[in-house]
């Protein structure tokens, strides 16, 4: 059940405010395993972000809520479907989010509702951290409400095909958000 921040639309589409204007604004992309749709969206941010000359601004990584796979590299069909798309994914390693990483973000990026509220249990009593905490896809101007990036787990290379159209919708709404933010990015 996701609470009234990502209903909203106005406030699901701000950026946080960056923790310290003098450094890097810092993303972090979850999911559960970080082995197929938050590494996916990680790629396709930075590449995004490279483009459009912020990649000295905007910092990307990403992280898994479970444990099983870190350590291990992407899934072989989210890395297939980067291929695919021109992107190499060649270079991940599945990492577990913990509590006190929390605070290292200005903005951490869900892409369900099951990781949204995983992130919110390990920032219990922390306003400041749980305000910083949204959907991928409340950057996508053209999703609505509460929209998700499904768990292609245990589906077919077409579900990687549709993690990869929502995952590159979402990224190029936050680019572009990013992008107003620090307007000293210029286009490479
Ligand atoms: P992800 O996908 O959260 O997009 O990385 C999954 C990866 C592994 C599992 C579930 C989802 N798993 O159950 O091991």
């Amino acid at each position: 059940m996701l609470d009234d921040m990502t209903a909203d639309r106005s406030v699901a589409q701000s950026l946080p405010k960056p923790r310290n204007p003098d450094e890097p604004y810092r993303i972090c992309i979850v999911c559960l395993g970080n082995i197929c749709r938050s590494p996916m969206a990680e790629v396709v941010l930075r590449t995004e972000l490279a483009e459009a000359g912020l990649a000295g601004e905007v910092i990307v990584d990403s992280a898994g809520t479970g444990d099983w796979h870190a350590g291990e590299a992407m899934d072989s069909r989210a890395s297939a479907e980067l291929s695919r798309r021109g992107f190499d994914g060649s270079g991940h390693v599945a990492r577990q989010i913990s509590g006190h990483w929390l605070d290292r973000y200005d903005l951490l990026l869900a892409m369900d509702a099951n990781n949204y509220e995983d992130l919110l249990a390990l920032a219990p009593g922390q306003p400041g951290v749980r305000a910083r905490i949204r959907l991928l896809r409340s950057f996508d101007p053209d999703a609505p409400a509460g929209a998700e990036v499904p768990d292609p787990y245990y589906g077919s290379p077409a579900d990687y095909a549709e993690v990869f159209e929502l995952v590159a919708a979402a990224a190029a709404g936050l680019a572009g958000r990013l992008a107003a933010e620090f307007p000293t990015g210029s286009p490479s």
